[in-house]
C-alpha cells in the first residue's frame, strides 16, 4: 500500500532553531492521523511546509509519491486543508460559500459534487443559513466541507478541535469517520493527547520539532514493556528491596515499588515471602496514556 504522505527528512530552520528537525513519517489511506505535541513543538510548522505555504530548510514531502518540490500542482491537487481560518462570507449562506469556492477550483465541480460533500459534514439543514449564524462547529464542518471539494486523498487539520466542547468533539470524530471510510486520509494536530486519543489510529509524538514516538493508539493504550507499577505494602522494606534489587525494586514512602510486568508478580512475591518478609498487600496500576505521554515528552527534553 502506497503512503498517501510521506516526509522524508523534513526540516526547517526559524531564526535560531529547527523548529522542524529531521522528521520522516508516512500516513496510509483511510486512516487518521494525529500530529502530538506540546506548543511550540512544531506542528503547524510541519503543516504549512506539507501544504506548500513556507519552503522547507531540507527533507522531502511525497504526495501519493509525488514529490511536491518537483510537481506542486499535482501533488496539491490530491490535498486539502484547514490551516488558518478559513475564508468565508459570514453573510452568506454556506451553500453560497461552497459554490463560491467551487468555481474557484482549478478542477471541476458539480453541484452534486456540493451537496455529497454537505451530506458528509453532516450540514444539509443548515447548509442555506447564513454563516454567520453557525456554531463554531458548524464552520469548521463547512471549512472540511471545502477543503474536501475537490476530492482531496489527504484532509490536513491544524488543531480542529480548539474550541469545540466535548460534544462538539465527538461528532467531529465521527464525521471524519465517515470521511475515511470512503478512503481519505486525515491528519490532524493537537496538543491534547485525550482528544487524540478519541480521533486517531495512530500517532506521532513531536516535541521541539523532532520525532519522539509513533504508535498505534492501541499500543499506546496497552500495557509498555516495562510494564505495571507495583506496591508490596510489606513489614521490612529494606530486606524486601535487598531481595528484589536486581529486579530494579525501590523504596518510596516506606514501601517497596517494582515497575514490571504483571505476570512477574506471582514469582516477586514467592521470594519476598521464602526471604521472610511479610506482605500485606500488593497493588498494581497500569500508566495511563497521559502519563506516558508525559514521560515520553519529558525524555525528549534531554
Ligand atoms: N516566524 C517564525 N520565526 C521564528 N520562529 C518561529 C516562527 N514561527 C514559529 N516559530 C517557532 O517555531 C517553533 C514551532 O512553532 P509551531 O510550528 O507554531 O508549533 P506548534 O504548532 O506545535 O505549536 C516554536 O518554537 C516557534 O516559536
Ligand atoms: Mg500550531
Amino acid at each position: 500500500m502506497e503512503p498517501v504522505l510521506e516526509l522524508k527528512n523534513l526540516t526547517k530552520r526559524l531564526g535560531n532553531n529547527n523548529a522542524v528537525d529531521d522528521l520522516s513519517f508516512t500516513v496510509n489511506p483511510g486512516e487518521v492521523f494525529g500530529l502530538l505535541g506540546p506548543n511550540g513543538a512544531g506542528k503547524t510548522t510541519t503543516i504549512r511546509m506539507i501544504v506548500g505555504l513556507i519552503s522547507k530548510t531540507k527533507g522531502d514531502v511525497l504526495i501519493n509519491g509525488t514529490n511536491m518540490y518537483e510537481d506542486f500542482k499535482k501533488a496539491m491537487s490530491d490535498v486539502g486543508a484547514i490551516v488558518e481560518n478559513p475564508e468565508m462570507y459570514k453573510f452568506l449562506s454556506g451553500y453560497q460559500n461552497l459554490l463560491h469556492f467551487a468555481r474557484m477550483s482549478q478542477t471541476e465541480i458539480s453541484k452534486e459534487r456540493i451537496n455529497e460533500v454537505v451530506k458528509q459534514v453532516e450540514l444539509e439543514e443548515s447548509i442555506h443559513k447564513k454563516v454567520k449564524t453557525y456554531s463554531l462547529g458548524m464552520r469548521q464542518r463547512l471549512g472540511v466541507a471545502q477543503a474536501i471539494l475537490h476530492r482531496p486523498s489527504l484532509l490536513i487539520l491544524d488543531e480542529p478541535t480548539n474550541g469545540l466542547d466535548p460534544q462538539g468533539i465527538r461528532d467531529f470524530r465521527d464525521y471524519l469517520r465517515n470521511l475515511t471510510k470512503e478512503g481519505i486520509a486525515v491528519m490532524v494536530s493537537s496538543h491534547l493527547l485525550s482528544e487524540m486519543q478519541q480521533m486517531c489510529d495512530r500517532v506521532a509524538i513531536i516535541q521541539e520539532g523532532k520525532l519522539i514516538n509513533i504508535s498505534t493508539i492501541d499500543e499506546f493504550s496497552n500495557e509498555p514493556n516495562e510494564g505495571t507499577l507495583v506496591h508490596f505494602e510489606v513489614d521490612d522494606a529494606e530486606k524486601a528491596q535487598n531481595l528484589l534489587a536486581e529486579q530494579g525494586s525501590k523504596i518510596v514512602k516506606g514501601q517497596l515499588q517494582v515497575m514490571t510486568k504483571k505476570e512477574n508478580i506471582p514469582a516477586m512475591n514467592e521470594t519476598l515471602v521464602q526471604g521472610g518478609v511479610k506482605i500485606y498487600g500488593i497493588t498494581s496500576k497500569n500508566q495511563s496514556l497521559e502519563d506516558k505521554f508525559l514521560q515520553i515528552t519529558k525524555a525528549g527534553e534531554k
